[in-house]
């Protein structure tokens, strides 16, 4: 290191406590809820990478620091806890607006699915976005990651998925970029052309199925739009066969599978596995033969259950099943105006104690380092460790469990990205 990397050289130090999930690989069973915890910590953080992970004590003797100490920045992180930043490896904030009559409409006793028949739900979200231009989205995006930072998250995902056609697709992706490069965050861009056949190809299903595969799959890969291809593949969606056709145009495109899988009913995972999915997402609904099969793959199993609490459902994922059998299992927010409108990490962590029965260090590493193998981001991302991006949140709270414990708070405190303070919330 020289002289040099001080300037850009930022020091934590006197966290009461850091707590984090290592590794490059997905934690299972026992090892989700183990994590590496220090007292009166400290991270080094240069040039956007994580230098050293410790005591104070070590930090400030470290030869380096000794020298350099004039130029770094030093944050003093005092009764708090520092965790690497979240990793929110479901979103959907290409949108415009609430969803508030829904809303009104559940509460009076409507389902989901009965809301979309009558012409709500995404179809309605859809109507917005393809009116919309791409600044205008890209704002409402924007505004969407800039509060997923402020509670913690500093690598998001963010899928396309209310323009359902190929034009308001692209732009919806493009919004995307736009915001991302406004964001000190890093968004991993997926492509959602197949979230619902829209209204106008109700009588022709495969006819919108290929210009997913031979128009929205191409068009996203030639701009470097998508890292991933989503498909929602449920009763009243996408079927087995149309899921496996999207699957395959995104595999000879090179680009990463991820599925909404078993919201509402279960489907089978063998011919889906084959596509080597980086995430299933939801997972309510998983036959029990399926689940072994799962757990020998590297697909992770992504719980979502902040829409679960926003439905009003009573079931939620079976995480214990899941963990207990060696699933990799992932916690995101699943941000969207009609499932679950949260942008919180923190909430979300809450509920997968509350109601996944998930221990508040098991939540932590699924939010975290789990939920950056969900990205295949887990080389840089997910874990406080020498050589990972330099991605830590600090909570005002003395203890980790506090993060799931006072639910309905932000207790965010800071929040650094690639070693720069971002948000500061004192
Ligand atoms: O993940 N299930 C499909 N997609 C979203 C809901 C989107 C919406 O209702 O706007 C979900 O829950
Ligand atoms: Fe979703």
């Amino acid at each position: 290191m020289t002289a040099k990397n001080a300037e850009s050289a930022l020091l934590l130090v006197h966290a009461r406590q850091l707590v984090t999930a290592n590794g490059t690989k997905p934690l299972r069973r026992a090892a989700l809820g183990d994590l590496g915890s220090i007292e009166d910590a400290a991270v080094l953080c240069v040039a956007g990478k994580i230098v050293s992970v410790g005591t104070t004590d070590a930090a400030l003797r470290d030869p380096w620091v000794k020298r350099h100490k004039k130029g770094l920045r030093e944050l003093d992180c005092s009764g708090k806890v520092i965790l690497p930043g979240f990793v929110d490896s479901h979103t959907h904030p290409a949108f415009l607006s609430p969803r508030l009559v829904d809303f009104e409409k559940r509460l009076a006793g409507a389902t989901y699915e009965e809301i979309a028949q009558a012409g709500g739900g995404i179809g309605s979200t859809v109507a917005e976005v393809r009116e919309a231009s791409r600044a205008e989205l890209s704002r409402q995006v924007l505004r969407g990651f800039q509060q997923m930072v402020a509670g913690g998250t500093t690598t998001m995902e963010a899928k396309s998925g209310y323009g359902l056609s190929v034009a308001a697709e692209i732009k919806s992706l493009e919004a995307i970029r736009d915001a991302a490069r406004q964001t000190p965050a890093t968004v991993a861009p997926t492509l959602l052309g197949a979230h619902l056949v829209p209204a106008e190809f109700e009588d022709d299903r495969a006819e919108y199925v290929r210009q997913v595969c031979e128009e929205m799959i191409p068009r996203a890969d030639e701009g470097g739009l998508a890292w991933f291809v989503d498909v929602f593949c449920e009763r009243g969606a996408f079927d087995l066969e149309e899921a496996e056709s999207i699957l395959t145009a995104a595999w000879q495109r090179n680009l990463g599978a991820r599925l909404h899988l078993g919201q509402f009913s279960a489907t089978s995972l063998h011919s889906l596995l084959k596509f080597n999915p980086a995430s299933l997402d939801h997972m309510d609904y998983v036959e029990d033969e399926d689940i072994p099969m799962l757990a020998q793959t590297k697909t992770v199993a992504t719980l979502l259950p902040g829409s679960n609490y926003f439905l009003g459902l009573e079931k939620y994922p079976p995480a214990r099943k899941l963990i207990a059998a060696g699933v990799a299992v992932a916690l995101a927010t699943d941000y969207n105006p009609g499932t679950s409108p949260t942008p919180s990490m923190p909430m979300v962590l809450s509920l997968a104690c509350t109601h996944l029965g998930m221990l508040p260090a098991e939540a932590i590493a699924a939010a975290t380092l789990n939920g950056a193998c969900a990205l295949r981001l887990a080389d840089s991302k997910g874990s406080i460790e020498p050589g990972k991006d330099a991605d830590l949140a600090i909570f005002n709270v003395e203890d980790y469990r506090e993060i799931p414990y006072w639910f309905g708070l932000n207790h965010c405190d800071s929040v650094v990205i690639g070693g720069n303070v971002v948000e500061s919330n004192k």
